[in-house]
């Protein structure tokens, strides 16, 4: 008797309780801290300047949906009317959310003047195409700073200020030390390799992409050249999400006016099969295809017009070297000497140098510049000049070479 009691007791009490305590201590539903602002980390930087377009590339703390507003520099207020908008279209027609941000402006006019300002929304949550909530946006001021201005590549140019610096290790003081009276200064800068150490986050580029940025690079166009230590850390398989090159990988050529550059990957420094790779590297098959597309470009009607032609290439050729500069003596000197080549510009052996032709099997001298040095170049028709300097401002280095007869 007592145990049927003690059952329904138990049938009855034990979900009134349950129920009471639902009434009286109601349960709140955890949610998620979520960002109510979106930052900018690095950026903006500007890739791919052409005589008809140009790339804005930032990076956001969160993800978010990213465009541009362009204005033409004629002297009205940016907010004098609505600017026409630019997406990222790296996703194919569907605006990514990402924190990297590449965006191309097209249909401009060569060699003029274009204002522009990055904005974003950051997300906070997504619950399908009808339900997405952004942060509040962020739009770059352009109310008590003026906006970066940007100039499209004009068809011919008598002659270049152009600055390479490589070698820098992840040293932000040192190169912006090397940079800090670069604002408008140069037509472009080159950064040719080993610019950080190791990528082993996505926030390497804070080191020396985000003082560029601060220094010249929302304004001045910025090619960059991978080095062999691009290749190492986790991160470095993203290396080419950072930047947006003409060809989609990381060897491309530009050209201002009859100045034809080609921008080499010169690899990794050590054979695929070194302990310190652990079966990680294809580089013999990557830099053989280079090679292919390289034979190509120097077969084109572009390179064959162009009057100066200067290779960069952060891995000098060097004769019974390491396997980087053998490899670059016998996959990519032998198609630029059949080529006509004026000047390979090199860094990686932290230490100036020129290599005079016949020094190595390239038939064209190649200029190596010092670790953490600004390297200045004056080209025109008839020289390449050249001037190097330290982080004072000290002048290291200077010297010409000829542009050979075409
Ligand atoms: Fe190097």
């Amino acid at each position: 008797m007592m145990k049927r009691f003690l059952t329904i007791a138990c049938l009855f009490l034990v979900p009134m309780a349950i129920w009471g305590q639902e009434i009286s201590t109601p349960t709140v539903k955890e949610t998620p801290v979520q960002p109510s602002t979106v930052k900018l980390v690095c950026g903006p930087y500007l890739q791919n300047v052409t005589s008809d377009g140009f790339t804005v590339m930032w990076i956001s703390d969160i993800d978010a949906l990213g465009w541009v507003e362009l204005a033409p520099d004629d002297g009205t207020h940016f907010y004098y009317v609505d600017r026409p908008k630019y997406y990222d279209m790296t996703g194919a027609g569907i605006n990514p959310l990402s924190k990297i941000h590449t965006v191309r402006i097209t249909g401009l006019q060569p060699g003029t003047r274009y204002r522009y300002r990055i904005m974003m929304k950051g997300l906070r949550a997504f619950n399908g195409e009808r339900d997405i909530t952004f942060t509040k946006p962020f739009g770059a001021n352009v109310y008590t700073a003026k906006p970066p201005v940007v100039t499209t590549l004009k068809e011919s140019y008598d002659k270049l200020h152009v600055a390479v610096v490589n070698d820098v290790h992840a040293n932000a003081e040192g190169f912006r030390d090397l940079f800090k009276d670069s604002r408008g200064k140069f037509d472009f800068v080159v950064f040719d390799g080993d610019m950080t150490s190791v990528i082993n986050e996505d926030t390497h580029m804070a080191v020396y992409v985000q003082p560029a940025s601060e220094l010249f690079a929302d304004e001045t166009p910025l090619y960059v050249v991978r080095g062999n230590h691009e290749f190492r850390g986790l991160f470095s398989r993203d290396w080419l999400k950072w930047f947006q090159t003409p060809t989609g990988m990381p060897y491309y050529t530009f050209q201002w006016g009859k100045y034809f550059f080609i921008s080499l990957d010169s690899g990794e420094d050590k054979p695929d099969n070194d302990i310190e790779y652990q079966g990680m590297l294809s580089m013999d098959q990557y830099l053989y295809e280079e090679s292919v597309w390289l034979k190509k470009v120097t077969e084109s009607e572009a390179f064959k017009n162009a009057s100066v032609r200067i290779v960069f290439s952060h891995i000098p050729p060097r004769l019974n070297d390491w396997h980087g500069n053998k490899n670059v003596c016998e996959l990519f000197v032998p198609i630029l000497n059949e080529a006509g080549i004026d000047l390979m510009i090199s860094g990686h052996e932290h230490n100036y140098s020129i290599s005079p032709v016949g020094t190595s099997n390239a038939k064209f001298p190649v200029l190596i510049n010092d670790n953490l040095e600004l390297m200045v170049l004056d080209i025109d028709g008839k020289t390449i000049d050249f001037k190097t300097s330290d982080t004072s401002g000290a002048q290291t280095h200077k010297g010409s070479f000829p542009i050979v007869k075409k």
